[in-house]
C-alpha cells in the first residue's frame, strides 16, 4: 500500500513516515520545506534503511500536486501540511486561511480526479476551544475558536465531513491531536521550531541547552492543582503509531470517523518542568509571568474511543517524552543545521 504524506518533512510527519516504513507501507512525501528541512527526510532514511520518494512542492501548486498523483499510485493520503503557529495566525490570518484551506482543497481535488478517496487529516484539540468538559470525548461540542489557526482546523473538519457525506466512497478520519512532544529514540529527528519556540517543551529544551536564559511560566493562578495550565502531552512516536492504526481502520471502509489522540492524562507546566529536571539532570530556571492571551486552564483527552475502535493507546509517559525531547535537542542543539 502506498501512502502520500503531505508535510512529511515536519515534526509529526517525519515520525509518522518512520512508523509507516517500519510497518511495510511505501511512502511518498510532499513538502515545500517552509517549516522543515530536507535533512529530516535523509535522517528518516537513515533510521529505517529505506528510500523515500520526496517531492519538494507546494500544496497550493495544483499542477504539481496533480503530477505527483499521476506518477504515484497512492492508496491513501495523510495530510499534515499546514501552518501551525497560533500567535502568527492572528497576525497573518489570510496566509493561514490560504495555506491551510486552499492547500487541502487542492489535494482533495487532485485525489478525486485520481479516484483516491482515503484521507487522514491532522486536526487538533484546539477545535474544542475551552472545552465544555474534561476528559474531552469526541462528542464534546466544538466551540468558536480563539484564533485563525484553530478556525482552519475546524473549517477543514467541516469541509472534509461534507465531502465524505456527498460521496460515501470516501473514508475520512479526522485525528484530533493533543500536545505532541518527545522525539524518536535515535535522537536523529525531532521538533525544530524556527526562532523562539511558542510551545512549552521546545522552550524547556532550549533553556536546558543554554540557548534561552529561563522559562516564563504563563500564569500560576489557574483553577488547577498547582495553578499552572494542564495539558495532555503525547509522545510523537505514539501519535505516529496512531496514524498506522487509522490506516487499518480505513481498510475496513470506515466512512467518516473522528478520534482524539491523547493519553487521557493531564500534566501541569510545573510538573513537566520538574519531571524534565529529574529525568535529564538539567536545571530549568523559570519565573512566573502573566497568563498568555487565549490560554485555557485544563485540556486533556478521553482516549477511550481510539482504544476501542482503533486498538490504539499511548505507550509512553512524560518521563520518556522528556528523555527523548532532551536527547534530540542535546544531540542537535541547532536542529537540522550543522
Ligand atoms: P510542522 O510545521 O513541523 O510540519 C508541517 C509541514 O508542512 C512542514 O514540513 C511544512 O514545511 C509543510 N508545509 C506547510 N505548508 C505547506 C504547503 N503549502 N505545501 C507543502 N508543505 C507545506 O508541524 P507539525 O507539528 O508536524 O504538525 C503537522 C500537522 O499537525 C499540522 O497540520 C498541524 O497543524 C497539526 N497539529 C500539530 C500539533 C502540534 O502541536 N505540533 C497539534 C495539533 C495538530
Ligand atoms: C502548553 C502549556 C502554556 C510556553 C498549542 C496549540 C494547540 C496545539 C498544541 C496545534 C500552556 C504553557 C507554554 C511557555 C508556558 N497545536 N507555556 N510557557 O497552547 O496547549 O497548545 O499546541 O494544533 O492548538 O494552541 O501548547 O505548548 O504552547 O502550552 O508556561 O513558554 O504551557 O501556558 O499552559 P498549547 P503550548
Amino acid at each position: 500500500m502506498k501512502i502520500l504524506v503531505t508535510g512529511g518533512a515536519g515534526f509529526i510527519g517525519s515520525h509518522t513516515v518512520v512508523e509507516l516504513l517500519d510497518n511495510g507501507y511505501d511512502v511518498a512525501v510532499i513538502d515545500n520545506l517552509s517549516n522543515s528541512s530536507k535533512k529530516s527526510i535523509d535522517r528518516v532514511e537513515q533510521i529505517t534503511g529505506k528510500k523515500i520518494t520526496f517531492y519538494e512542492a507546494d500544496m497550493l501548486d495544483q499542477a504539481a500536486v496533480g503530477d505527483i498523483l499521476d506518477r504515484e499510485q497512492v492508496d491513501a493520503c495523510i495530510h499534515f501540511a499546514g501552518l501551525k503557529a497560533v500567535g502568527e495566525s492572528v497576525q497573518k490570518p489570510w496566509e493561514y486561511y490560504e495555506n491551510n484551506l486552499q492547500g487541502t482543497l487542492v489535494l482533495v481535488d487532485a485525489m478525486r480526479k485520481h479516484g483516491v478517496k482515503n484521507f487522514i487529516f491532522s486536526s487538533s484539540a484546539t477545535v474544542y476551544s475551552d472545552p465544555a468538559f474534561v476528559p474531552i470525548t469526541e462528542e464534546c461540542p466544538k466551540k468558536p475558536c480563539t484564533n485563525p489557526y484553530g478556525w482552519t482546523k475546524s473549517m477543514l473538519e467541516q469541509i472534509l465531513t461534507d465531502i465524505q457525506k456527498a460521496d460515501p466512497e470516501w473514508n475520512v478520519i479526522l485525528l484530533r491531536y493533543f500536545n505532541p512532544i518527545g522525539a524518536h529514540k535515535s535522537g536523529l529527528i525531532g521538533e525544530n521550531p524556527n526562532g523562539i519556540p511558542n510551545n512549552l517543551m521546545p522552550y524547556i529544551t532550549q533553556v536546558a541547552v543554554g540557548k534561552l536564559p529561563e522559562l516564563g511560566v504563563f500564569g500560576d493562578d489557574y483553577d488547577t492543582p498547582d495553578g499552572t495550565g494542564v495539558r495532555d502531552y503525547i509522545h510523537v512516536v505514539d501519535l505516529a503509531a496512531g496514524h498506522v492504526s487509522a490506516l487499518k481502520k480505513i481498510r475496513e471502509n470506515c466512512g467518516l470517523k473522528i478520534y482524539n489522540l491523547g493519553t487521557g492524562h493531564g500534566v501541569s507546566v510545573l510538573e513537566l518542568v520538574k519531571t524534565f529536571e529529574e529525568v535529564t539532570g538539567q536545571k530549568i530556571p523559570y519565573s512566573i509571568k502573566p497568563r498568555r492571551a487565549g490560554d485555557i486552564a485544563t485540556c486533556y483527552a478521553s482516549a477511550d474511543l481510539a482504544k476501542k475502535e482503533l486498538g490504539w493507546e499511548a505507550k509512553y509517559g512524560i518521563r520518556e517524552m522528556c528523555e527523548d525531547s532532551w536527547r534530540w535537542q542535546s544531540m542537535n542543539p541547532n536542529g537540522f543545521e550543522e
